[in-house]
């Protein structure tokens, strides 16, 4: 199968994880590429048989260049695709010091959600999708413990579609 991955990365986590699955996906003996948004025209997408679209979040959504990338894609009717979208971990609320509840944490991450809505608007088929989790101070962050087990996951996910 041929995949090709498309990310939005910013702070390089997204890219971390287009790179590590495009790694899994070769290793099982398929052929993947990985691309930045801002390296592609959405109305002349790489041949593929199946996408992977990956965003970052802002304010519980795809980043914008992201959002306007999706509605643009030129991709025919029944094109499978798959998912994934970084996000900041949770953390304890300021005033109560408690985490959010799994409710409240799929309220304010709309991020995969908003792209499929995008892509089933345009009778594209959903494979996958995978959360990823970057935590840390700094605004760069870094990918939370386990990534690559989930990349690994994904990846089986995608390929078992086929
Ligand atoms: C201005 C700004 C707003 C953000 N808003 C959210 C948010 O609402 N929810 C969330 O989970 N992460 C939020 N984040 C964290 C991003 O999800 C995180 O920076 C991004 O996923 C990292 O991916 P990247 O390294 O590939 O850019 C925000 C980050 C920035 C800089």
């Amino acid at each position: 199968m041929k995949i090709v991955i498309y990310h939005a990365s910013k702070f390089g986590n997204g890219a971390k994880v287009a790179e590590e699955l495009r790694k899994v996906i070769e290793g099982k003996g398929h052929q993947a590429e990985v691309r930045h948004i801002k390296a592609s025209k959405p109305k002349e997408l790489l041949p593929a048989e199946l996408y992977v679209f990956g965003s970052p979040t802002r304010i519980g959504k795809p980043i914008g260049s992201m959002r306007r990338f999706l509605k643009k894609a030129t991709l025919p009717s029944g094109t499978r695709y798959a998912l994934f979208a970084t996000h900041g971990d949770a953390v304890p609320n300021k005033k109560t010091g408690k985490l959010p509840t799994d409710e409240e944490l799929s309220r304010w991450r709309r991020t995969l959600p908003i792209m499929d809505e995008i892509l089933k608007g345009k009778g594209l088929v959903k494979v996958a999708d995978k959360i990823f989790l970057v935590s840390g101070e700094q605004m760069r962050g870094h990918l939370k413990e386990g990534w690559q087990g989930k990349t690994d996951e994904f990846a089986t996910a995608i390929l078992g579609s086929a």
